[in-house]
């Protein structure tokens, strides 16, 4: 059975890497798809035709795909998304927010526009490209629709020199989560997936450590193992999952835990004294250290 049969779907990123593979399964599925990609360098410049290539490949495996080369950082590139849906496929069901770029730098070295650059694909990319479905599904009451961001665990947990990308990929999830609340009306789900994959993106962190990546380190973490939960989410099984974190790769999958309070101590007779919270903030710390404590033991639980 293809569960994504009749579903048309648009893959940011989608010319290499995780969002190629997201791209053919989809396609595998039954759906049409949108390939959606700049084919520029991993740090944002530059730009190919790679995306026609992924085009062709679908076509060759007996699916149907057309070709997007614009950029999702820009309000006109994430219309055109939707607008290149229209015109080929008539409809416009999924949307993958892939793409992505890297600047990789301490925040000492980190000029404005190695800020600006990955907040602009990442960030308001998410924003260029769900704003004009999100206008689409209300319009038309279309239903069953789906929306998959990237965010990554540098935003969620922090990684060492990558501010801008980390405060992008936390604001990711957050947009995700308002996302999910503003489309729950219009059945559009809205889930988040944190991946681990061997891709240029990733490839060069292995090979600064001095590990060479060939195609059986390929087979074990290469950017098919995103796909898989990807594909679940834009299928009908997926219907009631909104506002989730999924972290997969090398054969995991795991669900993220979200913000939330783990304890409170609340005074109601006025504010809290300085020497008062010298007794208070360490049994919170102590709250928390236990919360992890606990997530590691059910994390570890699941991998076993
Ligand atoms: N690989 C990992 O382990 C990992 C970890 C965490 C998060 N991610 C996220 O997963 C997503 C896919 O990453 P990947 O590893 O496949 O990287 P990749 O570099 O292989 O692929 C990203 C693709 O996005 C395209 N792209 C970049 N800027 C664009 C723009 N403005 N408009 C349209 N396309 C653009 C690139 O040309 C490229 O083909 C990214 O959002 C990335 O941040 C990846």
């Amino acid at each position: 059975m293809q569960r994504l049969a009749d579903k048309v779907a648009v893959v940011t990123g989608a010319g290499r890497g995780i969002g190629r593979e997201i791209a053919l399964l989809m396609a595998a599925q039954g759906a049409k798809v949108v390939v959606n990609d700049l084919g520029g360098n991993t740090d944002g410049t530059g730009t190919g035709k790679i995306a026609d290539d992924v085009v062709a490949e679908i076509r060759a495996l007996g699916g149907e795909a057309a070709s997007n080369t614009e950029s999702v950082a820009s309000v006109a590139g994430g219309e055109s998304l939707l607008q290149t849906a229209l015109d080929n496929f008539g409809g416009m069901d999924i949307l993958v927010n892939n793409a992505g770029i890297l600047r990789d730098k301490t925040l000492f070295n980190m000029n404005e526009s190695d800020w600006d650059a990955v907040i602009d694909v990442h960030l308001k990319g998410h924003y260029c490209c769900s704003r004009p479905f999100a206008a689409y599904i209300r319009k038309e009451s279309r239903t069953g629709c789906r929306i998959i961001n990237f965010s990554s665990v540098s935003g969620l947990f922090g990684n060492f020199g990558q501010a801008n990308y980390g405060a992008a990929k936390a604001g990711i999830a957050g947009f995700s989560r308002v996302l999910a609340l503003e489309l729950a009306k219009y059945g559009c789900t809205v889930n988040t997936i944190s991946p681990g994959a061997l891709t240029r993106m990733t490839i060069p962190l292995r090979e600064n450590r001095g590990e060479k990546v060939e195609e059986e380190a390929m087979e074990a973490g290469g950017p098919q193992h995103i796909a898989p939960i990807c594909a679940w989410l834009a299928g009908p099984e997926a219907a009631s999952i909104t506002s989730e974190i999924f972290h997969t790769g090398r054969g995991a999958i795991a669900i993220m835990q979200q913000p939330a309070i783990i304890k409170r101590f609340v005074k109601p007779d006025g504010l809290w004294s300085l020497n008062e919270l010298d007794q208070v903030v360490p049994e919170l710390i102590e709250a928390r250290k236990a919360n992890i404590a606990a997530a590691a033991t059910t994390a570890g639980d699941a991998a076993g």
